[in-house]
């Protein structure tokens, strides 16, 4: 049997992915594992919201409150620290943050990214500006992909992926819809139950999933 893991979800914005981790452990998918903290990068969003309603602690830890991206991080190991932290979920979160967060938590940070890395990703590619740039190039497919988070953006070991067909007419805001329903609303839950029941395996930096 397998640890319960208490799991934290970082978020910047509206949360939606938050919202779809928070409907699939109501209905029991990742066992006696749960979401015991939700961090925003800022106040206000309506993550917090979610959180709320839901019944799950949060904070709000603003980048501006600290003298740099250090003590940004240092702060938010304390915080996932303090509550016992197993595994950190990046559902949206858009703050920088350091190897003093990746070093205290290996292979045990995983993001949701809104194609399919190693396209459209890195720095500058996050949220729409994601689905304008594969617009603009006219990719016939795009996606999302749930990876683990290393020191380079976006570079880290591929959990899972899943496409979608790009229509002729979609704007960049139809695009992202479509992938959040589609995939990430899937994919993101899907790849924490396999971490909360102890199936991912890292090694020369790829993810070997068990049986
Ligand atoms: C999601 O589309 C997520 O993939 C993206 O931000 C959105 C957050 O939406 N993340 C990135 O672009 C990270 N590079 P949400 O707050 O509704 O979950």
């Amino acid at each position: 049997m397998n640890k319960a893991k208490k799991i934290a979800v970082l978020v910047s914005g509206g949360g939606t992915n938050l919202q779809s981790l928070i409907d699939c452990q109501k209905n029991g998918m990742f066992g006696e594992s749960a979401i015991t903290l939700v961090i925003a990068s800022k106040p206000g969003v309506y993550a917090l919201e979610r959180a709320k309603n839901a019944g799950i602690a949060s904070a709000v830890l603003c980048r501006k409150d600290y003298a740099d991206i250090a003590a940004y991080s240092a702060a938010l190991v304390k915080a996932l620290k303090d509550a016992e932290i197993d595994l950190v979920v990046l559902a949206g979160f858009l703050t920088i943050i350091d190897e003093q967060v990746y070093e205290a938590y290996p292979n045990a940070i995983i993001n949701i990214h809104p194609a399919l890395i190693p396209s459209f990703c890195g720095k500058g590619y996050y949220g729409l500006h994601v689905h304008e740039a594969a617009l603009q190039k006219g990719v016939k497919v795009s996606g999302a992909t749930v990876h683990f988070v290393t020191p380079e953006c976006d570079a880290g070991p591929i959990i899972l992926q899943k496409a979608v067909e790009v229509k002729q007419d979609d704007t960049p805001e139809a695009l992202q819809q479509r992938i959040m329903e589609e995939v990430e609303w899937k994919i993101l839950p899907e790849a924490v139950k396999l971490f909360c029941e102890d199936k991912l395996t890292v090694k020369d930096n790829k993810v070997y999933i068990g049986e």
